[in-house]
């Protein structure tokens, strides 16, 4: 077996949205995971304000560093490179963790991998389950996004099948809960609350299900909508409002129609795992339902612990680490946040790069060659 030692280490960066993360991985073994969230500054706001949250990400990247090199007991002089969150995501965010990123690399003389954020909530199982099966699909579900991608390689060719037409369905959760006044972020309240409610009391609509519908896309505001309008009625009428029933009930449409369209593209483009990431993938509804369907058609289903489903770094440093060990081609200095950078895109490499980057000396002459080439090509 390989020594363990000649994986690469890297460090990852995320700043796409309201968490500031970085994680320490070697290989596909997670060595550090810190995350500093800003999620209380926007609460009251009921949903993440882009100012608030880049200057909580500058003010946090510093110590963040230094926390998950500690944690990992790691120099940062080992590091075989750093990645970070090219995109998508919140351009403000993304730039902070894209300038660190880059005065990082660059002081300690290490390639720079700026990489997709939708790409790296994949990868990032690489952490828990060990290597990703080629292909995969990956149902991804959180505040921001919520796609079903085919990965064929993680590093270079991952190919949107669908993705909502509307609202992220972590974002329905979320206006819900507002709804109900149960606070936000919304989705563990909903979760909590559905457990001891019945999910068919209401029979709430399922988007995008009819026969003419496209296979693969998702609405969430329709779904939105009719739950509203169904607690309004029971307001205006001066009842109740059963907050666990809605809860449960509005829950089974979203993980209803999730899982549905997840196992039908398994099954549809003959792929026999499936993977779900994003914040609502720590849904319980949500597991219990895709164990059960996945089951019974014969799909490995995997899903990361929900520390790992949420945005964080070590999923970024988990698909650095994948591009170096695979010889990817490092990112330029001059890479930029792309605040929609294609999910087809998994990473930003440089143009001076052609064959890649290669991986082996753990030497500290990496920077010297990346802007040799960046020079001369
Ligand atoms: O991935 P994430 O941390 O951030 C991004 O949006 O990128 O996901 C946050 C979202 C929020 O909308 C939150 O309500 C939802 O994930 N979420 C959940 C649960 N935990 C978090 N949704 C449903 N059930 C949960 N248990
Ligand atoms: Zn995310």
């Amino acid at each position: 077996m390989a020594d363990s030692r000649d994986e690469p280490l890297v460090l990852g960066i995320e700043t796409s949205c309201d968490e500031t993360g970085v994680g320490v991985v070697r290989g596909t073994t997670l060595l550090a995971d810190a995350v500093a969230s800003s999620v209380d500054e926007h609460a009251r706001f009921g949903g993440v304000v882009p100012e608030v949250a880049s200057r909580a990400h500058l003010e946090a990247m510093v110590p963040t560093i230094d926390r998950a090199l500690k944690e990992a007991g790691v120099s940062p002089r080992d590091l075989d490179g750093i990645a970070v969150t090219a995109g998508p995501g919140l351009a403000g965010a993304l730039l902070v963790g894209v300038s660190a990123a880059k005065a990082y690399a660059y002081a300690l003389g290490k390639p720079l991998y700026g990489v997709n954020h939708l790409a790296s909530h994949i990868c990032v199982d690489q952490l828990e389950h060990g290597a990703l099966p080629e292909p995969t699909m990956a149902l991804l579900v959180s505040g921001g996004h919520s796609s079903l991608l085919l990965s064929m390689d993680i590093t270079s060719d991952v190919r949107p099948l669908g993705a909502t037409i509307d609202d992220a369905a972590g974002e329905a959760f979320d206006k819900i809960a507002r709804v109900l006044n149960l606070g936000f972020p919304g989705g563990p309240v909903i979760d909590r609350y559905a457990r001891e409610g019945d999910p068919d009391a209401i029979a709430f609509p399922r988007g995008l299900t009819g026969p003419r519908d496209p296979a693969y896309d998702f609405s969430f505001s329709g779904l939105k909508t009719a739950v509203a309008r169904w607690i309004e009625a029971k307001r205006a009428a001066g009842e109740e409002v059963p907050v666990r029933d809605v809860s449960a009930s509005f829950q089974e449409a979203v993980v209803d129609v999730l899982t549905r369209k997840a196992v039908r593209a398994c099954k549809d483009e003959g792929v026999d795992h499936l993977m779900i990431g994003g914040g609502v993938a720590a849904n319980s509804r949500l597991r219990a339902l895709a164990q059960e369907r996945c089951e019974a058609a014969g799909i490995r289903l995997r899903v990361p612990r929900p520390k790992l489903c949420t945005d964080n770094g070590a999923m970024v440093a988990a698909l650095g680490a994948e591009m170096v060990a695979r010889n990817r081609a490092a990112s330029d200095w001059d890479l930029s946040a792309d605040s929609s950078l294609p999910v087809t895109d998994p990473h930003v490499p440089g143009q001076g790069h052609p064959h890649g980057h290669g991986h082996g000396h753990h030497g500290h002459d990496h920077v010297h060659e990346v802007s040799k080439e960046n020079l001369y090509s």
